[in-house]
Parts: structure tokens; sequence; C-alpha cells
């Protein structure tokens, strides 16, 4: 059952983590691209301005133009090269007809980016009316050199101041789902190592381990019961004596798993209505110890050991299977006694009816339980009451 519950979380983790890296990548590259793109805009544009106004509004070279004095324009074009490197070409071309702007008008054929520019004298009154300066921009160039994700080249899908780009391989559906994938895929191995190996595993053998309790339970129908309430049991006492978390997983472990030695225990002796003789009770007393060494066999399960070894200790070293005394006795098997026999107590057995919970709580504390945790059951009895009560 935990398994089962645990694969679906994991896969649905694993389905959300994938989409949420693929969602975030897709998010964050289309905001660098928009900022590439505002920022190759900003190069050209100001680019653009510095030439319409620096040069083609110039009297002297308009005057070079007119004469075609091919060595001045050579020399400002060097200087205009000189001022932006990304410019690749400056030609002089006859005026296209319907050239309406009144400065420059920036073109693209889809893969280059140039403008056209009219041709004024510094005034910027006169005008070449049949020659135009074309100047191309070498745009991948100046895309490498912002370290931007697109290109732009002829069939791009998207398209930006009429030219037509792509995202690089990086950029690409293709590399986004593959990154996705591959960040996903490593999540889940790690995922894994951590689920899998500690809780995944835990909960799969404790649910092995549960079915041996059920066999236990189908030879002695009160222990499975009373496991599951002395787990229930153990661990309000442990809430309220507010341990960590991890030490109320082992007393939910162990509160399940602690009477797991009897399934080497027979049957009559296991339900005999009558008090046990010496021998019958030296056998009953080993369940702590087969409890302990079938635990044994899990690592994960491993630190429920000294809890069930030990759940049979009492405080005057008149319990087993060691004899222990007071702090000998780890806390988590102290609480497990006192949740133990408050739940054997107020249960019925086949020997006697069950008490009240207020007869119990004054026999349990002439017991020699650690009577911190008597002193618990009895400050929130009404708690423990319904606890019980809860099917
Ligand atoms: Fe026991």
């Amino acid at each position: 059952m935990y398994l089962t519950r645990y694969r679906w979380i994991f896969v649905i983790s694993a389905l959300l983590i994938f989409m949420i890296v693929a969602l975030v990548q897709i998010h964050y590259q289309r905001k660098m691209e928009q900022y590439q793109l505002r920022v190759f805009q900003t190069i050209v544009q100001r680019s653009v301005d510095l030439v319409s106004s620096g040069y083609f509004q110039w009297t002297e070279l308009k005057e070079a133009i007119e004469r075609n004095d091919e060595e001045f324009m050579e020399e400002a074009f060097e200087e205009i090269r000189g001022l932006d490197p990304y410019i690749k070409e400056i030609k002089i071309l006859n005026v296209p007809p319907d050239f309406k702007e009144e400065y420059y008008r920036i073109e693209s054929d889809g893969e280059r980016l140039w403008a056209l520019f009219k041709i004024y004298d510094s005034m910027g009154e006169e005008l070449i009316p049949d020659k135009t300066a074309y100047v191309e921009w070498d745009v991948n160039g100046i895309l490498d050199t912002i370290g931007a994700s697109v290109m732009f080249q002829k069939g791009g899908k998207k398209t930006f101041w009429n030219l037509e780009y792509k995202s690089k391989a990086r950029g690409s559906w293709f590399s986004i789902s593959f990154w996705s994938s591959l960040g996903g895929l490593f999540l889940i191995v790690v995922l894994h190592s951590i689920f899998v190996r500690s809780i995944l595993r835990t909960h799969y053998e404790t649910e092995g381990l549960e079915r041996l309790v059920s066999i236990v339970g189908k030879k002695d129908h009160y222990t499975a019961e009373h496991s599951r309430n002395v787990a229930k049991i153990a661990c309000l006492i442990g809430e309220k004596m507010n341990l960590k978390r991890k030490e109320l997983k082992i007393l939910e472990i162990a509160g399940h798993l602690h009477d797991i030695g009897k399934i080497a225990v027979p049957e009559h002796i296991l339900n005999k209505p009558g008090k046990l003789s010496d021998e019958e009770f030296e056998i009953i007393k080993k369940h702590p110890v087969v409890g302990a060494d079938i635990l044994r066999e899990y690592p994960e399960l491993s630190f429920t050991v000294p809890v069930v070894l030990y759940h049979h200790e009492r405080m005057d070293g008149s319990g087993y299977p060691l004899g222990l005394k007071d702090k000998e006795i780890p806390i988590l098997a102290r609480i497990l006694a006192v949740a133990d026999v408050f739940d054997a107590l107020t249960s019925d057995r086949p020997y006697r009816k069950a008490m009240k919970p207020e007869d119990a709580l004054s026999l349990m504390k002439k017991m020699p339980l650690d009577q911190k945790m008597v002193s618990i059951l009895e400050k929130h009895l009404s708690e423990f009451i319904n606890l019980k009560l809860q099917k």
C-alpha cells in the first residue's frame, strides 16, 4: 500500500519537476531573447542615427558624391566603418522610386539588414535627388558580440525588425526538452536514491513486516489491533514530550512491529485463557529477542531494534530479556512500554475483561514503568482514550 501510494507521488513529482524546469527554461529563454533583441536594436538604431546626421547630412561628402570623387568617398566610408565595426558594406546606389522617408529607411530581406540614406548638405536642406547611400550591418556579428541566443537567417519562424530569426541550438524546443529531461532525470535519480533507498524501502519493508504482524494476528487477533493502538499511543506520548519527527517515526514503526517476535510463540500459549505456566511464560519472554532478530535482517529498520528488544524492560530491573534498569533502557523503549501496558490493561483479554482507563492508570502508577510518561498519560487521559476509540 505504502509503495503504491509513494510510487504515484514519486511519478507525479517527477512530471511536475519536468514541467517546472521546462517552463522556467522557456520563460527565461524568451525573456533573454527579448532583451538581446532590444540591445541589438539599440546598437543598430544608434549607428543609423550617427551615420545619417554625421555623414549623409554633410556638404563636403554630398559634393564628393555628386562629382563622383571616389577618393574622398572612400575616406569618408572608412571613417564610418571605424565608427561602427559592424558595418559591412557602404555604397552609393540609384534612389528607389518608393523612397518617401525624409532621412533614411531601414530594410531587410529576411537575412540581411541595411539602411538607405538620403544624401543632404550640412544644413539638411539640399538633397541629391537620384542617389542614395546603402549601408549594411553584420547582424550576426552584433549578436555574437552581445552573446545573443538567436540568429538571423532566411526561413526563421520569428521576425524582428523585418528580419527572420530563430533561436540557436541551445535555445531550441529540442534542446529545452533535452535539458529539462536531463535535469528531470538527474532529479529523479537523486529523489530515487533518497526516497527509494530510505523512505520507500522503509515503507516497503514495513509493509512486508506488517504482513508478518498480520500472520501473528491470525494466530492472535489481539496482537494486530494492539500493535496499531500501541503505535498511536506511543506517538502521542512522544508528541507530548516534544520528540523530534524522526523519533516519532521510529515510535510509530516500532509500535506496529513491537510484538512481531510472537510469530515464534505457539498459538495455544498466545490465546490461553488461564494463567501461563513458568515454561509457557519463558517462551513468551523470548518474543522481544526474536522480534529484534527479525528486524536486524532489514537494515532500513535497524533503528527500531533497541525499541523492540527492550519494550519489556522495567525501571527496577525486573523486566526481560536483559533486566536493564532506569536510563539503561532507551527512552523510546520506555515510552513503548507505557503505551503497551496501557493498551493491554484497557483491552479485553482471553483471561480478563478490559479495565477502565482510570483504573489502569492507578495500577500503572504502582508499576515499575517510567512515571514521567505515566504522568503524561494521566494529564491527557481523555486524548488517549479518544485515540484508542479511533479505528
Ligand atoms: Fe510485547
